[in-house]
């Protein structure tokens, strides 16, 4: 079953387009890694995807028509999304960033994601939870994005280089969360250029010029793509 379908969406900056029509599909409890150059459009699919950014095209979260839906909708109907430049409140606690991210599963099924079960997962945001957020290092902060947004219960995740700025540790660490995600059943598009994340991945999909340029297996993609496209 389909978690997220995307059927020709364009979408851009005011006169300037830069996706012409992409389509791609995210399985339940699939990871597909979003692979392209700086500048080939992947931040802003997932912008789009959010409803953060206009587009045209059409796009489905399992059986729910998003497009047209502004983003506290979709959010509703169980997209969650981890933006790279993180949207942190700086001023408020790292509790209450946490809290604005609480959720139900959308579906109604029992949210596996509370607050115990992500303090659990994230140990170093458990021991500075009433330190303010801007108090926090860049991969702590990266790591409250991830925990905020896992506490909407979202059934697809779109993360925009959740590991950027993180101790290789807690690379490791973020790889092995995504590979639990993924075995619970929710659909990750995941926004990521280095190894790790190419290793996880059940496909790979390369934007380049405003289109879906190749999609497979990570171990499929063709030298000629990654010379052209990469
Ligand atoms: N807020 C913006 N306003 C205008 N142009 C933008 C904006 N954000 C990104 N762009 C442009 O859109 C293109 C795609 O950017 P982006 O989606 O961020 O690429 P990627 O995430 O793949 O590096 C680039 O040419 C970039 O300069
Ligand atoms: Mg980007």
């Amino acid at each position: 079953m389909t978690a997220l379908r995307v059927r020709g969406l364009c979408s851009g900056y005011g006169a300037v387009r830069v996706l012409h029509g992409v389509d791609l599909q995210v399985g339940r409890g699939e990871l597909v890694l979003l692979l392209g150059r700086n500048g080939s459009g992947r931040s802003t699919l997932l912008k789009a995807l959010m409803g953060l950014i206009a587009a045209s095209g059409e796009a489905w979260l399992g059986a729910q028509r998003l497009s047209g839906l502004p983003p506290h909708r979709r959010a509703r109907l169980g997209l969650g999304y981890v933006p790279a430049q993180r949207d942190i409140f700086p001023r408020l606690s790292v509790r209450q960033n946490l809290l604005l991210g609480v959720k139900p599963a959308a579906d109604g099924s029992p949210a596996p994601w509370d607050e115990a079960a992500v303090l659990a997962r994230f140990a170093p945001l458990a021991a500075r939870l009433h330190a303010p957020a801007h108090r926090l290092s860049g991969g702590e902060q990266q790591m409250l994005a991830l925990a905020r947004a896992l506490l909407g219960n979202p059934s697809l995740l779109l993360l925009d280089e959740p590991a950027e700025g993180l101790a290789p540790q807690r690379v490791a660490a973020t790889a092995d969360l995504l590979d639990t995600l993924r075995a619970g059943g929710m659909g990750v598009l995941l926004v990521e250029q280095r190894p790790w994340a190419r290793e996880l991945a059940d496909r790979v999909v390369v934007l380049g010029d405003g289109r879906v340029q190749f999609c497979g297996a990570p171990r499929e993609l063709p030298p000629a793509v990654s010379a052209a496209w990469l």
